[in-house]
């Protein structure tokens, strides 16, 4: 498709988590594989902003490091629209991605400097002063270190950073995480603004799904490093087909019905080294049948929008 900017296929990623050579000649133990991301598939149109949520470990960090070309995919591909596209990383912590011995002008400088974006002093330092204006600083903050900042406005230097190098796709993981929820809200905000303004892609990254709610078209679910369930945000939240997305939405908090009795995450999640056989989940599934013990679902097409991977789904035993 013409406005597809991004298309994953069948994506995997393999850690070799062994022991030591020796460890393991000496003590008779086998190599360990560790499947990270297993099979995933997904697009993402211009313009859009596609997000990927579950628990702790469930490869999303992996995927958007292999998206960016941190690591190398052990089989599958990625798409871009065009080999030239311009893409950027946005993590969690960005005082650990901010060098502390640099002013906040040099550092958003960078990346105009090494793409040369600009040809003179006067043309870079004019243009470090407009992203800081974008991403609501001030000039005058330029002459400041990343220690002089607060969590939230070191967010909005790594985003001002991250636009110096004039991107179309940004690749977002976990970029509020770390933030107190108010704080929270502007970053998302102004992510929002920056995505209307510039006509910006967003594949974002969160453990948290009210915030996936507010700023996601498409959500993707993933469980043990498979998408297990994709729709657009409206129908996912509405109806939500997969006992995984169910039990992730159980968690939200209620602002309506804050103390009703909730039903609490059921067990916890297996180890990717030695995966459960048949359906991941169905350790801690409630419609688990013999046929989910064995037998691996498939992401197949929901009857309304998106795709969904449960044999209970396709019997129609959800309801
Ligand atoms: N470089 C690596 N070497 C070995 N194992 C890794 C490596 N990176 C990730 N893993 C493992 O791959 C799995 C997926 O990790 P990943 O960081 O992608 O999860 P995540 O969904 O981002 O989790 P979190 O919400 O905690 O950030 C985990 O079991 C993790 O331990
Ligand atoms: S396939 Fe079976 S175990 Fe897996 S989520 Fe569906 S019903 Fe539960
Ligand atoms: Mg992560």
């Amino acid at each position: 498709m013409a406005d597809t900017l991004l298309a994953v296929d069948g994506l995997t990623r393999v850690f070799d988590v062994s022991a030591p050579w020796l460890n393991r000649v000496l003590e008779g133990r086998p190599r360990q594989l560790l499947r990270a991301v297993d099979d995933v598939s997904f697009s993402i149109t211009a313009g859009q902003t596609v997000s990927l949520v579950g628990e702790s470990g469930c490869g999303k960090s992996t995927v958007a490091r292999l998206v960016v070309g941190l690591h190398a995919p052990s089989a599958g591909e990625i798409r871009l629209i065009r080999p030239d596209l311009r893409l950027q990383m946005i993590f969690q912590d960005p005082y650990a991605s901010l060098n502390p011995r640099w002013r906040v002008r040099s550092i958003v400088a960078e990346p105009i400097r090494t793409l040369g974006l600009r040809s003179d002093e006067a043309a870079i330092r004019a243009r470090v002063d407009e992203l800081l204006g974008i991403v609501g600083l001030g000039a005058s903050d330029g002459d400041k270190y990343p220690h002089e900042f607060s969590g939230g406005q070191r967010q909005r230097i790594s985003i001002a950073r991250a636009l110096a190098s004039e991107p179309e796709f940004l690749v977002c993981d976990e970029p509020t995480s770390a933030l107190d929820v108010s704080v929270q809200a502007q970053i998302l905000n102004l992510m929002k603004k920056l995505q209307r303004e510039l006509g910006l892609t967003y594949l974002f990254i969160s453990h948290d799904l009210s915030v996936v709610r507010h700023v996601s078209d498409v959500v993707a679910v993933m469980y043990l490093g498979r998408i297990v369930e994709e729709a657009p945000v409206e129908t996912l939240f509405r109806r939500p087909l997969h006992p995984y997305t169910r039990l992730l939405l159980d968690t939200i908090p209620d602002l309506e019905a804050p103390r009703r009795d909730r039903t609490p995450m059921g067990g916890e999640v297996p180890s990717p080294i030695d995966p459960p056989k048949g359906c991941t989940f169905h350790p801690r599934c409630p419609l688990a049948s013999e046929r989910c013990r064995h037998e691996r679902p498939e992401l197949a097409a929901r009857a309304d929008a998106g795709r969904v991977a449960c044999h209970a789904v396709e019997e129609g035993r959800h309801k």
